[in-house]
């Protein structure tokens, strides 16, 4: 984030401590909740938002290395990405091409080529076949065409996108419709990989991202933990097409009003909250990154997981440095665990019940109505153009 637009929002923050106000919707939005609760609902969301917009793949520094690779399933398809012995990020279909073994397993560093644990088929960090154990067996197979199958990926300004469907182009910059600079502008490559928590919740995948978009809720459910750090029921909220950010302002904000502008540093009294559309949410903390990818599982409307990925400005090399991750770590999972997830999965075994077909999003939970327009927008979009 830039210095004038630092400036900007911490002039705004204090306009709405002075007159005790927050950002504003224009409307109060009802919103059907069988958003969170239909599989017919789920099913195009699956097809729509999890195969054919990029999704957040990672950071650069969980993949320093030529060779460095890891493994995502959870969009519905097995993707492996790499980074090739060029230093580029390639992204492959996780199935062997031979009878489909899945080629490797979590993440790690594979070294020249992938090997596959059913017969061993090998292929070149950049997809292609490459060795065929008793290829006289296989007379006339065509190798070329054997590759496994690539999917678009790109590495820009220190985050990794994937679509995760063969052949879909990938244009980063038309996707973070104006909000690219600002990402570029955290020196995101520069951040190192602290650890990856894996989540599984029951609720819907949505819900999971409703939790961080907005702090009406800090002064009643986190009365006692994280809540006394900010200001309840302030925020700020742009967004940019389908994406957001959310400004929370830490209490901590009043120190920037005896410094003159040119010095005020927003990201320490903040948590900057950024929607990277559809399932990323990526927070600016004080002195590191969180990502949270959230997925829905299978078929289910009420069952997520999550991938929880904490980053830091320096490997953590000590003892100690790993021990103040760990327990910053422990408390950001405790906070959301004990306290907004259980009120997540309370609401979702409320659908059952038919108490309400619609929700009421306040006109100051406005990142949270347009989340959810957003999602209905892409939704309703591509169900349009193929019916
Ligand atoms: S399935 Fe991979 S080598 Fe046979
Ligand atoms: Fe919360």
């Amino acid at each position: 984030m830039d210095q004038s637009t630092q400036i900007r929002l911490t002039r705004e923050i204090f306009a709405h401590l002075d007159a005790r106000t927050t950002a504003q919707a224009d409307d109060v939005m009802y919103h059907a909740t069988s958003a969170y609760s239909s599989p017919q609902r789920l099913a195009l969301e699956k097809r729509i938002l999890f195969r054919e917009f990029p999704l957040l793949m990672g950071l650069s520094g969980q993949l320093p290395a030529p060779g460095d690779f890891l493994t995502d399933d959870f969009s519905g398809v097995p993707i492996v990405v790499v980074r090739d012995r060029k230093g580029a990020i390639r992204a492959f279909l996780n199935v062997c091409q031979h009878r489909g073994a899945r080629l490797v397993d979590g993440c790690g560093h594979a070294g020249r080529v992938f090997s596959c644990p059913y017969h061993g088929w090998s292929y070149g960090l950049d997809g292609k076949l490459m060795g065929i154990p008793d290829q006289d067996s296989f007379a006339g197979v065509d190798k070329e065409g054997r590759g496994l199958v690539e999917l678009s990926a790109v590495e820009q300004d220190g985050l990794i996108w994937v679509i995760p469907k063969a052949g879909a182009e990938l244009d980063v910059e038309t996707h973070l419709a104006g909000l690219g600079p600002e990402l570029a502008n955290y020196g995101l490559g520069g951040y190192h990989h602290h650890e990856t928590r894996v989540l599984q919740r029951k609720l819907n995948w949505k819900i999971v991202i409703d939790t961080f978009l907005e702090p009406y809720h800090f002064g009643v459910l986190h009365a006692n933990t994280v809540g006394p750090i900010f200001f309840p029921n302030l925020c700020l909220f742009e967004g940019f097409g389908p994406h957001l950010r959310e400004t929370l302002p830490r209490r901590s904000i009043e120190d920037l009003r005896n410094l003159p502008e040119a010095d005020w540093d927003l990201i320490p009294h903040t948590a900057l909250v950024y929607v990277l559309f559809p399932n990323t949410v990526l927070v600016m903390q004080i002195d590191h990154v969180e990502t949270w990818r959230v997925f829905p599982v299978g078929n289910k409307v009420d069952e997520c997981i999550m991938y929880l990925d904490f980053f830091v400005p320096e490997p953590a090399l000590t003892d100690s440095a790993k021990l103040h991750w760990d327990r910053n770590m422990d408390l950001t999972i405790r906070t959301v665990d004990e306290e907004d997830f259980p009120i997540g999965e309370g609401i979702q075994a409320g659908f059952a019940s038919a108490a309400q077909t619609k929700m009421i999003f306040g006109r100051n939970e406005p990142a949270l109505a347009h989340f959810e327009r957003a999602i209905n927008e892409a939704v309703d979009n591509a169900v349009r153009v193929t019916s």
